[in-house]
């Protein structure tokens, strides 16, 4: 038989179904595009395209790569996020939708409140996802950004540095606030820390659990260690009146409200909302005196 474009997709929208891949036609056609070098809308305009030996042999792999689990977005090396699109591969977490809401949050607090030019920091930058696209909307902006993972950092800098309208970003490496001498110089701080709770781990998708780096994810017993690190030193590197903005899990506002209490340094904190109504970001603000 020949297998062509329409055949495959078929095919392996119902070899991904019987395997239990998640959105299993929208994983054909996304894998077939990246075997081909291809759009997805492409491959309906060249649907009774024979494939050649060589691209069928290619796609046979990644078909088996994604059976195994492999997250897609590593697989092609790219994900989508906010406006952007960014690369991505093992050792860097793959970023999520729901990360949207740090990043409109972020954006939204210095529209309203930030005197310009701004000196913005990202704890754990990973791709570098938030990082750069708050650059974008923000290119007279100063931007700082760390991780602990060499990978992560490497990835973001490749990112940064495909994006030509952004300002330059200063990356370093360390873990959270050590790298830096402590003074009030940045007017927000935002995070997507790891805050699942360790134990939580192996009960997470394949996908994640098996692939993704685990630094990324392992928040400690309460999912709240790195969260817990990051608000104990905020303070002394923000400005009066300066921002802190975490992304959170979305059932931990009652011990994020209870762990707020012992931190005077900040006179309001507040939960913001994904659009399904679910907390997805804790954000305090330092007191002016
Ligand atoms: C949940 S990921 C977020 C990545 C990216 N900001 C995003 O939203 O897609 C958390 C990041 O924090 C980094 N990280 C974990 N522990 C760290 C530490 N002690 N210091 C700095 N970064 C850390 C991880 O390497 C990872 O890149």
């Amino acid at each position: 038989m020949e297998w062509t474009v329409f055949k495959l997709i078929s095919w392996t929208e119902s070899y991904f179904a019987r395997h239990r891949i998640d959105s299993p036609r929208l994983t054909a056609e996304i894998l077939l595009g990246f075997c081909l070098g291809i759009r997805r809308l492409d491959l309906y305009l060249q649907h009774d395209r024979p494939l050649e030996k060589q691209e069928l042999a290619r796609f046979k792999t990644l078909i088996q790569r994604r059976k195994n689990r492999e997250p897609v977005a590593y697989i092609t090396g790219e994900k989508g996020f906010y406006e952007s699109s960014f690369q991505v591969r093992p050792g860097v977490l793959i970023p999520r939708p729901d990360t949207e809401t740090l990043v409109e949050k972020t954006l939204a607090v210095l529209a309203e409140d930030v005197q310009k030019p701004s000196v913005i920091l990202e704890l754990g930058v990973g791709s570098g996802a938030v990082v750069i696209s708050l650059a974008k909307a923000h290119p007279g902006a100063l931007f700082f950004a760390g991780d602990i993972s060499r990978v992560a950092l490497d990835t973001a800098r490749k990112n940064a540095d495909r994006e030509k309208k952004i300002g330059k970003i200063h990356f370093f490496n360390g873990s959270w606030f050590d790298p830096l001498v402590p003074r009030p110089f940045f007017d927000v701080i935002v995070s997507n820390p790891p805050y699942i709770p360790g134990s939580h781990i192996p009960g997470l998708a394949p996908e994640i659990r098996d692939h993704e780096p685990i630094t990324a994810l392992d928040g400690g017993d309460d999912g709240l260690d790195c969260i817990r690190k990051i608000l104990v030193r905020a303070g002394e590197f923000l400005v009066p009146g300066g921002h802190l903005l975490m992304e959170m899990g979305f059932d931990q506002r009652a011990e994020l409200t209870a762990l707020a209490m012992n931190f005077p340094e900040f006179d309001t904190f507040d939960f913001i909302q994904d659009l399904a109504g679910q907390d997805r970001v804790v954000h305090f603000k330092k007191k002016i005196d």
